[in-house]
């Protein structure tokens, strides 16, 4: 039987919501991994291994992610649920700009779409570790890295550093926080997680079930 393939605009780093079609979800996480770093270059270190486990590729399995390798900066990105979830490990330099940050539609993360561990400024445990799902909270297309500085014309030139979503221009910090007036209704989701250990976390599971 032959399964259709979806079309995939890399250049702009697109991909449509995931679904639980087993092919569509593993096309969407290399998606969302070619676009963060086709678009990111030299300027997003994008951890490559990403390869699901064995257990990972099982529905609704928790996925623990060595995160003792990720550089300050890099993200890495494992499957979740058939998702691209966001590892990422911020800098101080980061971190600072979050505090400094303003415009965003939630800054405090009120909305009720994540666990209760990212209703703070860093929507995370850790402050130095953003784990978030790297799908757009508008109409399900993959965000990109952006350095503070960056020549893309769809952010200004006071842009800060975070994520921007080349589908309909959404833009969001460091954080997933969605600045205002943008397509994106809401923060990035947080996944459920804890960490098992100081270098090992679990994605998927958070110990509230
Ligand atoms: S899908 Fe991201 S802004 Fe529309």
């Amino acid at each position: 039987m032959t399964v259709p393939v979806p079309t995939l605009d890399i250049a702009a780093g697109c991909a449509p919501a995931p679904s639980p079609d087993s092919e569509r979800r593993a096309w969407l996480v290399a998606a969302t991994a070619m676009g963060c770093a086709a678009t990111a270059g030299v300027a997003v270190p994008l951890v490559a291994s990403f390869t699901p486990s064995e257990r990972a590729k099982a529905q609704g399995a928790s996925v623990e992610v060595d995160i003792g390798s990720i550089q300050p900066g890099e993200i890495k990105v494992v499957e979740w649920r058939g998702q691209p979830v966001w590892v990422m490990r911020r800098t101080p330099e980061m971190l600072a700009q979050l505090e400094a940050t303003d415009g965003l539609a939630d800054p405090q993360s009120r909305a009720a779409q994540q666990p209760p561990y990212a209703t703070n400024g860093h929507r995370s445990i850790r402050p130095d570790v953003l784990v978030a799902v790297g799908i757009c909270t508008h109409l399900g297309c993959s965000p990109v890295k952006l350095e503070q500085g960056s020549p893309n014309p769809s952010v200004g030139s006071d842009w800060k550093g975070g994520f921007f979503c080349p589908c309909h221009g959404s833009t969001f910090d460091f954080a997933g926080r969605v600045f205002a007036n943008k397509p994106a209704p809401s923060n990035l989701l947080v996944p459920p997680h804890q960490y098992l250990s100081e270098q090992t976390l679990l994605v998927g599971e958070d110990g509230t079930a």
